[in-house]
């Protein structure tokens, strides 16, 4: 069993191949508990990958990865309890069309969990409440705006009860005016004390809540900081002109 003080993920080491491209190498790091690390760096430089290793969407081929106590690349490893444990929110939100808001926020409570319609049902209410959305909750994603789905997907994924929160870029497929109401929510579960992983490139966010940054380029974890000194004192030159350029898009 884990210890309550030993970290809810740890990574050593971790990559992996695609043929002969190297999209993981070495990369290693842990997250405690209430910590919220945020994975920035440019496009195609293994951030998705990497998240997608934490609750084994994604194999690896060297390294090791251990969250709550599981060993996610054991063959033996029961995915489906894993990932019952860890939540997940895409960019593209990925809810089920065919149910309602609740119903989406129900399914894998009954199915996974074994709860009871009325326990799903009550559960689901609740998050949906805690999200700003428990009126919404007989509509189906379709008749929601972009950032109401991206917080229903953010309460299915709170209906397991998950010790750890994975957002791959929940942000930014959304209109520029949803991007808070979504941020709004991700801030009060990292300020109730959630363990969350967030790759992202609001700034912001991880300047406000953020416990780490690490910043990487071609598969590799090439800058680990508190927000304060990544920010202030970027190390590396990369990261200095990732920095510059989404902070500046334009040069102004
Ligand atoms: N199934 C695959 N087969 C081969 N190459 C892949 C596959 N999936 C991803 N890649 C490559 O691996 C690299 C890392 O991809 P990944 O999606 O993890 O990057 P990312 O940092 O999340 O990028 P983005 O910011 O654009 O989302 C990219 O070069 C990508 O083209
Ligand atoms: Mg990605």
């Amino acid at each position: 069993m884990p210890n309550s003080v030993d970290p809810v993920i740890s990574a050593e080491k971790v990559g992996k191949h695609y043929g002969h491209f190297r999209v993981l190498q070495d990369c290693s790091f842990e997250v405690k508990n209430s910590e919220v690390v945020v994975i920035c760096g440019p496009s195609g430089s293994g951030k998705s990958t990497l998240i997608k290793c934490l609750n084994g969407l994604e194999g690896f081929d060297e390294g090791r990865i251990v969250v709550d106590g599981v060993s996610v690349g054991d063959p033996q490893v029961n995915l489906t309890k894993l990932r019952s444990r860890v939540g997940m929110v895409f960019q593209q939100f990925e809810l089920f069309p065919h149910l309602t808001v609740e119903g989406n926020v129900m399914l894998a409570q009954r199915r996974v969990l074994g709860r009871s319609t009325a326990e799903a049902r009550e559960r689901a209410r609740m998050l949906l409440d805690r999200v700003g959305l428990l009126e919404h909750s007989a509509k189906y994603p379709k008749m929601l705006s972009g950032g109401q789905q991206q917080r229903v997907a953010i309460a299915r994924g709170l209906a397991m009860d998950p010790k750890v929160m994975l957002f791959d870029e929940p942000t930014s497929a959304l209109d520029p005016e949803m991007i808070g109401e979504v941020l709004d929510v991700m801030v009060n579960l990292a300020k109730a004390g959630m363990t969350m992983v967030c790759v992202t490139h609001e700034m912001g966010f991880a300047r406000h809540v953020g416990s780490k940054v690490l910043f990487m380029d071609q598969g590799r974890i090439v800058e680990t900081g508190a927000p304060e000194s990544f920010f202030k004192n970027t190390q590396s030159e990369r990261a200095q002109r990732f920095l510059k350029n989404i902070l500046h898009p334009m040069g102004i």
